[in-house]
């Protein structure tokens, strides 16, 4: 059994009633898990009518997940002790369950326990009922809602397609300045801060805001990204651009949040390294093996989120529709994203037809669904570790990876970010790029923290403020 790190401060936990997470326990994950019902309920209703000899074996089992599911909700009402995962032939089912069995029997209660190892836990029971059943084993609940929301980001889109293309093509001019405030240096600035405000797009805080809200994060263009960047409490973009303009044929590793927009900035900052420095030549991308967190990147929306570019009637329906223009910007960054992929240039740390759910806790396809924070990386998944080893850089993209980064700990705001990383801190050079989400913080200089809570109670966990951290290997 994995010996975890001593963490000096307590989890977050719902049972401070002031925490996002009991917000989260009694508000977000109840109304998540409904939608979930809903989409099950749904297919089982168009099932009734459809003359496959499977429908009536599906409509059953669907209805067996939409009670499992229930009865998860209903146990969450009441507080009632987490039960062991049932064993569903898929990987990470002993993690969690011999962690339940170290929490007291009296501290199993769904408000009980830190709210990292429930969150976790509720995407991996849900797995489970899936997993189980002949028909619904590789169906993910939500893929309808990433794909809707990736069409209604059809504006940032087309400005980032421009942007970049334009920049490929005038790509002369940007290679070798790499002196302070060149040209390169704005693109990289403007490319890494579409990337870090790509997570404000998130799915499962959709339960709290409206599409047009949403729009307004998705920050693009140097005048609306000059704000956002006041809004950036802690900001080591310096470091890491001096970490890249160090690198000859550097590898740079992406540890991956959110399907649709989030992704499609991954990906463009991932080409502008690619196609506009002389300092990278490899970027590895690592997603999710089973549906998590809501919106995070399975391998099928992997590939999945670059065949939409080139389906020219993809946008067609969007609230911004692209202009003939436009589409062939979006034909033309696609079409060289799949060149990447074809030369290894990008590469999905998994096969791109990894079907949902196999992998294992030590594996790189399995450990981002583990519970374990990343403090307990070396200890927990050696392997994954000596993977990351052989990166330059690795980027944590998000507000989930950032919580597991520094443990979801109630650390004082001023604790030193490499403090805040455990045994993690020196292992690997590291920038997490964040939209703060949770409760959880480090890094801050002195006095952020108290005027904050002065000016905006919520400035923790409503998405608008952004840490931008970064630490190097020893
Ligand atoms: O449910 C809460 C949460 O874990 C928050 O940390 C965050 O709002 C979200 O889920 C996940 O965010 P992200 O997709 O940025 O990791
Ligand atoms: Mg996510």
């Amino acid at each position: 059994m994995v010996q975890l790190f001593k963490l000096p401060y307590d989890r977050v936990s719902p049972k401070d009633k002031d925490s996002f997470a009991y917000t989260t326990l009694v508000k977000r994950w109840p109304t998540i898990l409904t939608g979930v019902i809903n989409t099950v309920t749904n297919i089982n209703h168009e099932l009734h009518s459809s003359s496959s000899p499977d429908a009536q074996a599906q409509i059953e089992e669907g209805k067996q997940i939409v009670a499992k599911i229930s009865a998860m909700k209903h146990e969450m009402g009441r507080n009632t002790p987490l039960p062991l995962i049932e064993d569903d032939g898929e990987g990470n089912v002993q993690c969690y369950n011999e962690e339940i069995e170290t929490f007291p029997e009296e501290e199993r209660g769904w408000s009980k326990v830190n709210w990292l190892f429930a969150e976790c836990y509720v995407y991996r029971r849900l797995r489970s009922f899936f997993a189980v059943t002949q028909h619904w084993k590789i169906f993910d609940p939500f893929f309808q809602s990433k794909a809707d929301t990736y069409r209604s980001s059809s504006g940032a889109i087309i400005h980032l397609a421009k942007a970049l293309n334009a920049m490929v093509e005038q790509k002369d001019l940007l290679d070798r300045s790499d002196e302070p405030g060149s040209p390169l240096e704005i693109a990289f600035m403007e490319m890494i801060q579409a990337d870090l405000w790509g997570n404000a797009t998130d799915l499962s805080l959709l339960v709290d805001l409206k599409y047009e809200d949403l729009q307004k994060l998705q920050a693009v263009g140097a005048a609306a990204q000059a704000e956002q960047a006041k809004l950036i409490l802690r900001n080591d973009l310096d470091k890491a651009w001096a970490h890249i303009k160090s690198l000859k044929n550097g590898r740079v590793d992406i540890v991956m949040d959110n399907a649709g927009f989030e992704l499609y900035t991954d990906f463009i900052f991932a080409d502008f390294l690619i196609s506009c420095t002389p300092f990278v030549s490899e970027i590895v991308f690592h997603g999710k093996a089973i549906p998590w967190f809501v919106s995070d990147v399975l391998p099928y929306d992997f590939t999945w989120a670059i065949d939409s570019l080139l389906d020219r009637d993809f946008f067609a329906s969007a609230s911004t529709p692209p202009t003939a223009e436009d589409t062939e910007n979006l034909v033309t960054l696609a079409s060289r994203w799949k060149s990447h992929l074809a030369s290894g240039k990008f590469r999905l740390s998994v096969p791109t037809d990894t079907p949902l759910g196999l992998a294992q806790t030590d594996s790189l396809g399995g450990f981002w669904t583990t519970q374990y924070a990343y403090q307990d990386l070396p200890e927990a998944a050696p392997q994954v570790l000596a993977e990351l080893q052989k990166a330059d850089l690795v980027v944590f993209k998000g507000d989930l990876n950032y919580r597991k980064l520094i443990g979801d700990a109630w650390w004082p705001t001023t604790t030193p970010f490499d403090e805040a990383l455990g045994p993690l801190a020196g292992k690997i050079t590291l920038l997490s790029l964040r939209t703060n989400k949770a409760d959880t913080i480090a890094g801050l200089a002195e006095g952020i923290a108290e005027r904050l809570d002065k000016e905006d109670a919520s400035w923790r966990v409503s998405g608008k403020y952004a840490v931008v951290s970064f630490s190097s290997r020893k």
